[in-house]
């Protein structure tokens, strides 16, 4: 378990479009991911490597459904905070919202719609090793084209490429991302892409001309839930067993380490 004041962010918001009709009623990460609702897997992720307190970013008309079901967060064994994204600008204008929160301390982000496997403790260790920064988690992955994609030297990453059209590698850049306080700095920096979002690609881009951004290759599975096939494929990886995502009782073990 960490001994640390990493602190967790969710990014829960977005309007799924690539999920409709099943996200016409309801929030993408409130869908059922076999026995749970989505949200519960990058919830369990953060708690299972120490993380107590967690801001869950979201929007859209369903927040409210997200204190319903999560309440305070005590079930899952964390302080469980909100805040309320205005329309959909992107992933890295939801963690603009986080700023207050992190309180100038080191903090691991998750994409809501993504599934591990294993713990991501060790990752964690080693970004806290570092002096500032930031380190991003890749796992290679057949279709890098759907992803932000590393182009690696040795030990340095080159570049990110968002959704590339002919990948620099197969290694996608996870939804997990682990950043010193500079990060907000850094949104602020940003423009909207072409979509009209702030680009979390650009903002790893960022670490990247500072050099100051490092990597872990995540350790077991990993997909996104965000589309019909992916998330068909997460309901199979869960349903097969060894998804990170047991109760905080059951996770205890992992957190005596
Ligand atoms: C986002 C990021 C992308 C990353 C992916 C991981 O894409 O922009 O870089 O690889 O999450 O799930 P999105 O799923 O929002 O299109």
């Amino acid at each position: 378990m960490l001994n640390s004041p990493l602190k967790g962010v969710i990014l829960a918001g977005g309007l799924g479009t690539r999920l409709l009709p099943l996200t016409k009623i309801t929030n993408k990460h409130l869908l059922p991911v076999y026995d749970k609702p989505m949200i519960y897997y990058p919830l369990q992720m953060l708690v299972n490597i120490g993380i107590r307190e967690i801001l869950l970013v979201t929007g859209g008309n369903y927040a409210g459904d997200f204190l319903r079901l999560l309440e305070n967060g005590e079930e899952f064994g964390c302080s469980l905070r909100y805040a309320y994204q205005r329309g959909e600008g992107g992933i890295a204008q939801a963690l603009r919202l986080a700023r207050d929160f992190a309180a100038g301390g080191p903090i691991c982000v998750v994409l809501g719609d993504n599934l591990i496997e294993k713990n991501v403790l060790d990752s964690a260790r080693a970004f806290l090793a570092q002096p500032g920064g930031a380190r991003l988690l890749l796992k290679e992955t057949d279709h890098p084209e759907r992803f932000g994609v590393a182009a690696l030297d040795g030990d340095r990453i080159l570049r990110i490429e968002e959704k590339p059209a002919q990948p620099p590698s197969n290694l996608a850049v996870t939804g997990i991302y682990f950043y010193d306080a500079t990060v907000f700095e850094k949104i602020e920096r940003c423009r909207p892409s072409r979509r009209n979002e702030l680009e979390i690609t650009d903002v790893n881009n960022l670490y990247i001309a500072e050099r100051t951004l490092h990597y872990s290759i995540l350790d077991g599975w990993w997909t996104d839930a965000g589309t019909f096939e992916s998330l068909q494929r997460a309901q199979a990886l869960v349903a097969a067993g060894g998804a990170n995502h047991l109760p905080a009782a059951a996770a205890a073990g992992d957190r005596e380490k």
